[in-house]
């Protein structure tokens, strides 16, 4: 199913029940999701990287990455840090409650281009959410793809997102998996150091290699840099990025860096189809 354009209302959400909640920090929770209607569970699909609105009767409507991925589709997940009004009211909710949903709207990952390739997943915060559906669908069709890394950072042991998929991939033997905090703690006894550090110690050899990366500006910046010293080229560096948005459809204009809509030509872009963008615009 893609966005509805068959003469009805664009902007009427579907009806889905929260069948699961998990606090993976102390402002940030997983939502799993189910359509009330049977036949929308069905027939639903989407792809790695795309989005939806997401709203909270009463209260509003706001814009989240489907962080499950198209290859296990007993339900959907969606992952909400609590910043404001919206992410407020889904934080106070509960198994059982009923949420709007419309989508999915967006480009996705670009499964095509990655084929074949060494993939290097570079993610930072609730900046996971995005690659883990991504990296999902690549470890449920793991022969298509060379090598995988995966690094994943966070500012505290307390603030990684995701700890049961983080350990899953640790234990996966055809994955790399690197997690690293800002700073530790007298328990933690992972790495400690910014992700893009750690990305320069790693090496990865940027040859058959493309890189996909999220997470808060100031990481993606540096780790763009990182990227560039290792000898990556912008048409080997994808990101999914994430402005404000309203109706998530190309019409109200909200969501622009230079010509580009983020929520039509967007969410995910090449490095290469960004870089003339500064990064005030994003
Ligand atoms: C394509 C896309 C995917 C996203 N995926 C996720 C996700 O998986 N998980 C997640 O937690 N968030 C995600 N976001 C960000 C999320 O949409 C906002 O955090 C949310 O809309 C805030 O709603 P609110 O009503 O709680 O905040 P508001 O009350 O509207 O605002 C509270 C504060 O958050 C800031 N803010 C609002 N929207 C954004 C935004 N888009 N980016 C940065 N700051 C913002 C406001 O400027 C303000 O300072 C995504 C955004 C986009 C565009
Ligand atoms: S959110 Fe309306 S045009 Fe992009």
């Amino acid at each position: 199913m893609n966005a509805p354009e068959d003469g009805k209302n664009i902007y009427q959400p579907h009806l889905m029940e929260i069948v699961k909640v998990i606090s993976e920090t102390g402002d940030t929770k997983t939502f799993h999701i189910q359509f009330q209607d049977a036949s929308l569970r069905e027939s639903f699909s989407f792809v790695a990287g795309q989005f939806a609105e997401y709203s909270v009767f009463g209260e509003g409507e706001a814009t989240f990455c489907i962080s499950s991925s198209p290859t296990r589709m007993s339900h959907l997940e969606f992952s909400v840090k609590r910043v404001g009004r919206v992410t407020n009211a889904l934080h106070q909710l509960n198994e059982g409650d009923i949420i709007g949903f419309r989508g999915p709207y967006g480009n996705h990952f670009p499964l095509d281009k990655l084929k074949g390739k060494n993939l290097l997943f570079i993610g930072g915060g609730i900046g996971l959410a995005p690659l883990r559906s991504l990296i999902h669908n690549v470890v449920d069709t793991r022969a298509d793809y060379r090598e995988i890394t995966i690094l994943y950072g966070a500012r505290s042991p307390q603030d990684l997102c995701f700890k049961y998929d983080l350990e899953t991939w640790e234990r996966n033997p055809s994955l790399k998996m690197v997690t690293t905090v800002d700073a530790g703690d007298n328990k933690w006894k992972g790495k400690v150091g910014l992700v893009p550090m750690v990305l320069e110690e790693l090496k990865p050899s940027a040859g058959e290699t493309m890189a996909v990366t999220c997470g808060p500006p100031i990481m993606i910046r540096y780790t763009l840099k990182s990227l560039e010293k290792l000898g990556f080229t912008p048409s080997q560096v994808w990101t999914t990025l994430e402005m404000k948005m309203k109706c998530g459809l190309g019409k109200c204009g909200r969501c622009n860096i230079g010509p580009l809509y983020v929520c039509k030509d967007g969410p995910v872009f090449s490095q290469e189809e960004i870089k003339n963008f500064t990064s005030d615009e994003f």
